[in-house]
């Protein structure tokens, strides 16, 4: 079941963007260092403590938990990015680190592992709670789980500044508005849903606090750009609109962006869910 279903999302990590988290990936690491630190804090990784990180991407979260001391194992279905999170880890060969490249409702592991932790790589699946079920099956009795997720857009500033600005320009999508729980980054934004789906995927001491931090994402209007056409609402300006439409999109997202801009570059604000759990 879930593996079929979850691969639209196997494709797209594999391809688009994959490649684009890859290319981006310093930029990304750097924007998302205080929500990194956010979860490194609320999951406090101990040392020796069997780590699986979820949706592990390029690996930051992965290396982090590691150079605290934890025994980490980053599981992700993305090539491209298991690939540079491989490649990231021989940099730094004294750390228990190593990298899955398996679907996350598929992977087996012969030891089970005490915390499953992830920034922003559990929002995905087709299926939540058969996925979480599993997930959970693969930690100790007692295991925790910290993830990162975000919380809606219009709380994400980073993110919704320049949507709102792009919105009139993008056709609806077929179909009409999205169903805001389909697998993607913002699944996981309704507290009372992800509580749901938790508790139907048997984990207990469910809970879910909110983080917010401001994010520095560029220095110059042409860096913020740049970054928001590879990520985020611009992306598909540039994939759907031509000519002078795009060239009208872009100008919007210029205007809404340039308020924003601080001696610091441009700091936008952005919130998320830290959600805390246990294995039975
Ligand atoms: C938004 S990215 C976050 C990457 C990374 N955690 C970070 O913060 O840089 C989401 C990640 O989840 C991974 N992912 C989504 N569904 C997955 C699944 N079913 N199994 C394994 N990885 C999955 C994607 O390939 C992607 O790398």
């Amino acid at each position: 079941m879930t593996t079929v279903d979850n691969e639209k999302e196997r494709a797209f990590w594999n391809g688009a963007g994959g490649e684009t988290w890859v290319r981006a990936q310093a930029q990304l690491d750097h924007m998302l260092a205080p929500l990194l630190e956010a979860l490194l804090a609320g999951a406090a990784p101990a040392r020796g403590e069997r780590v699986l990180d979820l949706g592990c991407g390029c690996g930051a979260s992965s290396l982090a938990a590691a150079e605290r001391g934890a025994e980490v194992v980053g599981l992700d279905f993305s090539a491209p990015m298991i690939a540079l999170a491989e490649q990231r880890a021989k940099a730094a060969p004294a750390l228990a680190l190593r990298f899955i490249c398996e679907d996350a409702t598929k992977a087996v592991f012969p030891t089970p592992f005490d915390h499953l932790i992830s920034r922003f790589g559990g929002m995905f699946f087709a299926d939540p709670v058969p996925a979480y079920g599993k997930l959970r099956s693969a930690l100790v009795p007692g295991g925790r789980m910290t993830l990162l997720v975000w919380q809606a857009p219009k709380r994400n500033p980073w993110m919704s500044v320049v949507g709102q600005a792009v919105a009139p320009f993008l056709p609806l999508p077929a179909g009409g508005a999205p169903d805001p729980r389909a697998p993607g980054p913002f699944a996981f934004a309704d507290p009372a849903y992800v509580t749901e789906l938790l508790e139907a995927a048997g984990w207990e001491s469910i809970s879910l606090s909110p983080v917010e931090r401001p994010l520095h994402l560029a220095n110059t209007m042409e860096e913020a750009l740049a970054l928001q056409s590879q990520v985020g609402p611009l992306a598909r300006v540039l994939r759907e609109l031509e000519d002078t439409a795009r060239e009208a999109a872009l100008a919007a997202a210029r205007e809404a962006l340039t308020p924003h801009f601080t001696a610091e570059g441009l700091v936008l604000g952005a919130a998320c869910h830290l959600v805390e759990a246990r294995a039975p």
